[in-house]
């Protein structure tokens, strides 16, 4: 009789029961919205990256249900062979004038826009200096680059100095973090890194995320925020969050995007996106130009939720944008409160290790533009309560 090779994954799943860390999908039953039905339950959903209510904008359905009708449903073809359709071009000339870059590439995801840029601008040969938690996709590009990578504490732009100026003139080297950081929510000190990158000839690459349709003038992010435009190289965004679809992007100079067209591997060897993601996109592009008002929305629930957390006592560690962790220590702390908030009708998922620090496990709140200050009160009344419960606050 054969043996399972894959036996063993019993074993590490009942380790990951016995630590109270398994984790069941929860199935989203209607739409991503600020109230939505999950494992048949009504609840105020704070769990989305859905920061300006775009996945269900009326103009961006008929978009892509226009894009559909006039171009089908699939591109049929990696974008270098015959998946380039004159929506993906048009999506990045509308994303390198939105990013004040000269160009901009799409990608299937931020995830391979980050590996697959990374993995192809890097050598064995070069460095890449990296913020401690920086973001899973970072990590892997760095490791399929096979470049050493040196590690600074979070935030410390004197620790990234060192490490820069300690390494040979003529080195290759490349500087990056996240502009927003996503368990966390706080923003990487860009002037201070870019001061940095300048003194030393590093690249300087900034993912963000997070920032993108949250920060800067109508969404731009980071970079915009900070007002260093012409100083970063290689800007990443994704169309998966605030954008509400899916995708990333990397903006930068002509040659930095023409390289990445022969060399970047996710590029070069996975399908393009369906005509309804570019239509999507572009259209929320439009959103972010025509109603930059959504943005100011998002910040004052922001700064709705977030005051009314800390005036309950909860500890929501260094946030600085839309996205506030509630600390809670071990992991199976986060995910009790995590389930009993869900049992009160509120969905924010517990964050534990490997994704945090094993003892910096949380729940993870993300407000949007779209809820209503009924349901953050709602949200807040039931945390006090399950806070208390749990003795958190
Ligand atoms: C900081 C950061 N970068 C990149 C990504 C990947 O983006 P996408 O979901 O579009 O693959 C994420 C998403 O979780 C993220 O948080």
């Amino acid at each position: 009789m054969r043996i399972d090779p894959l036996a063993f994954l019993d074993t590490e799943l009942d380790a990951l029961r016995e630590q109270g860390l398994y984790r069941r999908l929860r199935i989203l039953e209607d739409r991503q919205q600020a109230t939505a039905h999950v494992d048949g339950r009504s609840v105020v959903n704070l769990s989305s990256n859905n920061y300006l209510g775009l996945t269900t904008h009326p103009m961006l359905i008929e978009r892509a249900i226009q894009a559909i009708r006039e171009h089908g449903v699939g591109s049929g073809s990696v974008r270098t062979i015959a998946g380039t359709m004159t929506l993906h071009m048009e999506l990045e000339e509308r994303l390198a004038r939105f990013k004040k870059t000269d160009a901009v590439v799409v990608f299937q995801s931020g995830f391979t826009a980050n590996a697959g840029t990374v993995s192809a601008l890097l050598t064995k040969e070069d460095v890449i200096i990296s913020d401690e938690l920086n973001h899973a996709s970072i990590i892997d590009g760095c490791r399929l680059s096979r470049a050493a990578i040196k590690v600074f504490p979070h935030k410390d732009v004197d620790a990234a100095r060192r490490i820069a100026h300690a390494l040979p003139a003529g080195q290759r080297k490349l500087l990056i973090t996240d502009g927003v950081f996503s368990m966390d929510g706080d923003v990487g000190p860009l002037p201070g890194l870019c001061a940095v990158a300048e003194e030393t000839g590093c690249i300087m690459m900034v993912d963000d995320a997070h920032a993108s349709g949250v920060f800067g003038q109508n969404g731009r992010g980071t970079i915009d925020h900070f007002g260093v435009h012409g100083r970063v190289d290689i800007q990443v965004g994704t169309l998966s969050k605030a954008i509400g679809a899916l995708g990333g992007y990397v903006a930068g100079s002509k040659a930095l995007i023409d390289f990445l067209h022969h060399r970047a591997r996710p590029f070069l060897f996975s399908t393009s996106h369906p005509p309804s993601v570019a239509a999507t996109c572009i259209a929320a592009l439009d959103v972010l130009e025509q109603e930059p008002q959504i943005i100011d929305r998002l910040w004052a629930n922001t700064r709705f939720f977030k005051a009314g957390l800390q005036r309950l006592g909860f500890d929501t560690g260094m946030s600085e944008s839309p996205i506030t962790p509630v600390m809670a220590g071990e992991g199976s702390r986060a995910m009790k409160l995590s389930d009993r908030l869900f049992e009160e009708g509120v969905f924010a998922q517990g964050i534990a290790f490997p994704t945090v620090a094993r003892d910096r496990a949380r729940v993870r709140t993300i407000v949007t533009a779209t809820h209503t200050q009924d349901e953050l009160q709602f949200a807040l009344d039931q945390f006090e309560k399950v806070g208390r419960e749990l003795e958190l606050i």
